[in-house]
């Protein structure tokens, strides 16, 4: 895919040749300065009269009449040199590939130093280059029959550096893509209907997935999370016709099995709401409902990538469900592995429950960090709309670790609070420990409060996706459907993560 190359030259033939272009340029230098040079001062004219503009995010094609080796010079705007961030750099680069992949362009050429400022060098500019480009020209292929004319794809991106040594661009190219890789990953999973992906796809999946990077992976099956006594996951499962898979993948990138990240993602392949069934509008789209599975395993993808010196348990409980004769019910009392009992007053909040076991499997298996990650509540939605992921946390510091790699990997999300009055909701019951629907003001701080009463004294970060997994609309780094939301964020957060003192 990537060619890195140097020195660059203006005679070499390529397709489109492609050129960052900074505001207000005093006067050209370095390359622009050839190339200006070459077209006898029309690209200075080009720029004065408009033609060619450096407002942030916009693509102008010039075509070089044979006074270069490249066909066109595209030229992507990218505003004030001191005003451009990591996030606008990779959007502007993904509104680029949309734009290549729409002009059926099989090869290009980037001269990358065009794209450099004080603060963002070759390996800021190579990463952001190569994750847009494998966010921005996602596609699910879908299931229409097909025409036979193959496709045309961008296969070679020549990469003009000259600032800094080859290698190092292209391991920074090839982590860029793996992050992009991965998060598509997350968004073909979550973009497959229920029929086609049931718990034990997924954990088909995941074996798959754990023998390409050499990782433990163990799937327990309906007796062995029986014999587990999971009994709030297996309430879930109850009604359907699907056995349930607790699906668990381990990396170790440590010597010792210590400081253990523990991701733990809804895996609902479908959610009907149970009997407390959900309307006709707000069923359809209910495929979604592992989009926090997906988030694990295209971050477990990225790590198996990357291979950073972390240790990481990746829990997954997956099972749709499902409505029949044997099917839990509201009033029903169930009791999870940790011993607690839940009375069921909505089969529809079914997600704390199969994250209950999940966070309590984790730390079976040594977990001494976990963030949960699910499509857990409409309530997020209505606190935080559709761009921001709801977090929750008992553990300040670990959180803002999950911040910090949420805003560097240009992924919104925000605090919202755990109190006790939320705590003492969720622990009234006449008949049970803990209920898993104390009504719907603030609902999506009662799941998260929920969950946290298994992850007990382990810190921890919750992240309700309801919101953020899917789109309607198409954006710079993808088109409408899955995001793959806070796959990104959770594979940084593990390549960054710093134990932490307790
Ligand atoms: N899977 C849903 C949450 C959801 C809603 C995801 C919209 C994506 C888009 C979850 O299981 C659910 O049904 N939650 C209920 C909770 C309620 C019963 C307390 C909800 O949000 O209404
Ligand atoms: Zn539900
Ligand atoms: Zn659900």
């Amino acid at each position: 895919m990537f060619h890195v190359k140097k020195p660059f030259d203006l005679a070499t033939d390529h397709e489109a040749l492609v050129v960052g272009l900074f505001d207000k340029p005093e006067k050209f230098t370095g390359l622009l300065a050839e190339l200006d040079t070459k077209f006898e001062g029309q690209l200075t004219e080009l720029v004065k009269a408009g033609d060619v503009s450096a407002k942030v995010k916009t693509i102008h094609k010039v075509h070089s009449f044979g006074k270069i080796g490249a066909k066109r010079i595209w030229f992507v705007g990218l505003g004030k040199e001191k005003e451009l961030s990591f996030d606008k750099l990779r959007e502007a680069f993904g509104k680029l590939f949309k734009e290549v992949k729409a002009g059926k362009l099989e090869e290009a050429a980037v001269y990358l130093d065009s794209f450099m400022t004080e603060k963002l060098d070759g390996l800021d500019t190579a990463h952001a280059m190569a994750e847009a480009l494998a966010l921005s020209t996602y596609q699910f292929e879908g299931y229409k029959q097909k025409s036979n004319e193959p496709e045309k794809k961008l296969e070679n991106v020549t990469v003009y550096c000259e600032g800094i040594e080859e290698e190092d661009v292209q391991a920074s190219l090839t982590v860029g893509y793996a992050f992009g890789q991965g998060t598509n990953s997350a968004r073909t999973l979550v973009n497959i209907p229920g029929n086609l992906l049931t718990a034990s796809d997924l954990a088909n999946y995941a074996v798959e997935l754990a023998a390409k990077y050499d990782f433990e992976v163990e799937i327990l099956d309906k007796a062995e999370i029986e014999k587990l006594g999971m009994g709030a996951f297996l309430a879930v499962n109850q009604g359907s016709d699907e056995p349930p898979k607790m699906i668990v993948v381990k990396y170790q990138g440590k010597e010792q099995w210590e400081d253990v990240i523990g991701l733990v993602g809804k895996g609902i392949t479908f959610d009907t709401g149970g009997y407390s069934i959900k309307t006709k509008a707000g069923i359809v789209g209910m495929k979604t409902d592992m989009g926090g599975a997906a988030a694990v395993l295209g971050a477990m993808e990225i790590i198996g990538e990357i291979r950073p010196e972390q240790n990481v348990v990746a829990v997954i409980p997956s099972t749709d469900n499902m409505i029949s004769g044997g099917a839990f019910k509201p009033d029903d009392v169930i009791t999870s592995m940790s011993g607690k009992t839940i009375e069921v007053l909505n089969t529809d909040a079914e997600g704390r429950l199969v994250l209950a076991d999940a966070v309590t499997y984790a730390k079976h298996h040594g977990a001494n960090y976990l963030v949960d990650i699910a499509t857990l509540t409409g309530g997020v939605i209505t606190a935080l709309g559709l761009h921001t992921t709801g977090a929750m946390t008992n553990h300040e510091s670990l959180y803002e670790q999950v911040l910090e790699a949420s805003m560097e990997a240009g992924e919104q999300m925000w605090l919202l609070p755990l109190f006790e009055t939320e705590k003492e909701r969720v622990r009234n019951s006449k008949v049970a420990d803990l209920n898993n629907s104390p009504g719907r003001e603030g609902h999506a701080l009662v799941a998260g409060a929920f969950i946290g009463e298994f992850a007990e004294g382990t810190p921890w970060v919750h992240l309700d996706i309801a919101g953020t997994s899917t789109t309607s609309k198409a954006y710079d780094l993808g088109p409408a459907g899955a995001t793959g939301a806070m796959t990104r964020t959770l594979a940084l957060f593990v390549e960054r993560f710093m134990p932490i003192e307790n």
